[in-house]
């Protein structure tokens, strides 16, 4: 079936916000992704351009020319626009692995980037994943050079300093594998509700939602997006994609997407959970493409979109859902 709304215009029509991670040589070299981009969604999360590697090419300079086209292109067409991501432990700097810091120099190093890059985008961003992914799949503190050097305290203080430097901006903590109640989902909440305690300016929790093989419960993700409501954040899905592992496809693979996607849509309509970002706009832009082993263990073809930029199932089953009726 095809809808006579566009996504976007189904998305907006019901204040809901549907994204996408983009790239910006995607969007300068090709056209029917950015048009894709733009008529089809209404938030965007710069895919790489804000994190700290790509930003810090060396110590005492920063590129903002990616991040700056992507977080352009955001405002220029009314978009939501989601910053990825401050604090880190992958995609850090080359330079960094071989610098012999102090704790003291990290703490300062972290506190520059986090007031120079929330500083710049004050009023063109409007949300911060603060800090991605702290914790373990055995629900313990991941054990990363941020939290080596600074102990816990390290997500309070990043909080903090983007809260200095804007005080409008909506402050995130954003994780992989807690989109349903389970260990990690239990430990993320214990550690949000610790922060909270403390007084630590968080606004919400991203949940990355990358379905490549798995497919949490839609039940239970809604029983988890209800729970940190009640500790007084703000929920939104912020990376989904929906693949399969290459050895087990089901029979219908884009019907079956199609359906999830579908599914995970009404639980956000039911919660008020309003916003969800796919991670990229089309297939072939996929990181299960190209990230590392990846493309041997997961389908390619996690998105709304297809290769050709062409809507799939999946994209009917979407507009179709933000267009039903109000069940909230
Ligand atoms: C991924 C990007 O999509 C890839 O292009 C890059 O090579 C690696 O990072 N969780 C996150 C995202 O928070 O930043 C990751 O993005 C995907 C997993």
């Amino acid at each position: 079936m095809t809808t006579e709304q566009t996504l976007r215009e189904a998305a907006t029509n019901r204040d809901f916000r549907i994204g996408a991670a983009l790239a910006a040589r995607a969007l300068r070299s090709d056209p029917s992704y950015w048009k894709t981009a733009k008529n089809e969604f209404n938030a965007v999360t710069p895919e790489n351009a804000l994190k700290m590697g790509p930003l810090r090419p060396s110590p005492h300079a920063y590129d903002f020319t990616d991040a700056d086209a992507i977080v352009d292109f955001g405002r220029k067409n009314d978009m939501y626009v989601r910053g990825h991501t401050l604090v880190w432990h992958n995609q850090k700097p080359e330079w960094f692995q071989a610098w012999d810091y102090t704790d003291d120099q990290l703490r300062k190093f972290l506190r520059d980037h986090v007031h120079t890059v929330v500083g710049r985008y004050r009023s063109s961003i409007d949300a911060w994943d603060v800090v991605n992914e702290a914790v373990a799949d055995d629900g313990t503190l991941r054990e990363t050079v941020w939290y080596d050097a600074l102990g816990e305290e390290y997500l309070d203080l990043a909080f903090q300093w983007a809260r200095e430097v804007d005080p409008e901006v909506d402050l995130y903590y954003n994780d992989y594998g807690a989109d349903a109640v389970n260990e990690k989902s239990d430990a993320i909440y214990d550690l949000l509700e610790r922060l909270l305690e403390r007084g630590v300016p968080i606004d919400g929790v991203g949940l990355q939602f990358h379905a490549l093989a798995g497919r949490p419960d839609p039940e239970s993700v809604a029983e988890n997006i209800r729970r940190f409501q009640d500790l007084g954040l703000d929920v939104q899905i912020t990376e989904m994609d929906v693949a399969n592992a290459v050895d087990d496809r089901p029979e219908n693979p884009l019907a079956e997407q199609a359906d999830y996607y579908r599914e995970i849509v009404e639980v956000c309509l039911e919660t008020g959970c309003d916003t969800l970002v796919t991670w990229g706009v089309h297939d072939a832009s996929s990181w299960l493409r190209s990230f590392k082993d990846f493309s041997e263990r997961y389908t390619g073809d996690p998105l709304l979109f297809d290769d050709a930029c062409d809507p799939k199932p999946a994209y009917d089953a979407v507009t179709d859902a933000l267009s039903g009726p109000d069940r909230s």
